[in-house]
């Protein structure tokens, strides 16, 4: 049985860890593409010259050329630039949404069937504007955040009750920023309510750290963002893809009606399994959760609605 494929588009912080993490799974050979010469080759390089000890057969390359991700059944686009200072996010919006441009056209020429897995940022016009671009079908193109961001609300949670980050679900929603929606009523610890354990105000805390996550570790490097988190988060929706796990994941979903949005990109909890974004869940809100999940989606549109592709 031939293997699957991973593309991965940008080999920067987070490409490189995905490589890493897909070929020590042994997930797919995996192919990894960025404009930099060199840096996809001598990343993937490294992690081959690894296997052997890491015990993984899987093929990693490197390359400049994009039609090497020609076969690719799942892609993982992280392509991008970070705000430069001097650059409005404005300014660092079109760069990207012009990387999106090169990017899309290359998905269409040569893997058209793939399932696409949009990380760069800004997330919710970026995965808007891949799905736009490359005129793949919308169950086909989602975007990692709401995992990322449902995964650092679970993990401050466990530490707070000092039970197993394993046995605390949480749903964070709506636009990957400051406006994201984390969800009290939804956080459980195997099914029992997170309030029994935690008092209001720690929440509110837990909440408020959540959305300034990204933040936090922006400021702790000094120069760069959060990759290994991000990586796990994005190769864990591709695995569901690959395995038809159908995992319930939140994900950047097109919305065609669904929590009364069409046609834009928005964190809601999604089925992914070999047909791409399955099935779109809506939860039933509190008054409070939907003017927060509404206030969410404002920002995302007016960010949408002012790029021009
Ligand atoms: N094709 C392929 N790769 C590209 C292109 C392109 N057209 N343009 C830029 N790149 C590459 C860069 O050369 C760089 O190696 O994208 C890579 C981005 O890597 P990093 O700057 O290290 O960024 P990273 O931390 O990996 O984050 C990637 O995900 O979470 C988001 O905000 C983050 O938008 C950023 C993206």
């Amino acid at each position: 049985m031939t293997r699957r494929k991973i593309g991965l588009i940008g080999g920067g912080q987070i490409g490189g860890v995905i490589a890493q993490l897909a070929a020590a799974r042994e997930l797919g050979d995996v192919t990894l593409v960025d404009v930099v010469e060199g840096v996809p080759q001598g990343k993937t390089l490294d992690i081959w010259e690894g296997a052997p000890v890491f015990g993984a057969d899987s093929a990693v390359v490197g390359t400049n050329d994009y039609k090497e991700l020609k076969g690719s059944d799942v892609v993982i686009i992280t392509a991008g630039v970070p705000r430069k200072p001097g650059m409005s996010r404005d300014d660092l919006l079109n760069v990207n949404v012009g990387i999106m441009k090169n990017v899309a056209a290359n998905l269409k020429q040569y893997c058209p069937d793939a399932f696409i897995i949009v990380v760069s940022n800004p997330l919710d016009v970026m995965v808007w504007a891949c799905q736009k671009l490359s005129g793949f079908k919308p169950s086909k193109v989602c975007g990692m955040a709401g995992l990322l961001d449902s995964s650092r609300f679970r993990a401050f949670v466990a530490a707070e009750i000092g039970v197993s980050v394993e046995d605390v679900t949480a749903f964070v929603l709506g636009g990957h920023g400051d406006t994201m929606v984390p969800l009290i009523r939804y956080c459980t610890v195997n099914g029992i309510p997170v309030t029994k354990f935690i008092s209001a105000e720690k929440l509110n805390a837990i909440v408020a750290r959540t959305k300034q996550a990204g933040g936090e570790i922006v400021n702790l490097l000094k120069t760069g963002s959060a990759f290994v988190s991000p990586a796990v988060c994005a190769l864990e929706m591709a695995e569901s893809y690959l395995k038809d796990k159908k995992r319930l994941i939140v994900s950047a979903a097109y919305l065609n009606g669904e929590y009364g949005i069409k046609d834009y990109y928005v964190g809601v909890p999604v089925i992914i399994g070999e047909n791409g974004v399955e099935k779109v869940v809506e939860l039933d809100f509190a008054p409070e959760e939907r003017d927060a999940f509404n206030k969410s989606f404002v920002h995302v549109k007016e960010m949408v609605d002012s790029v021009k592709l």
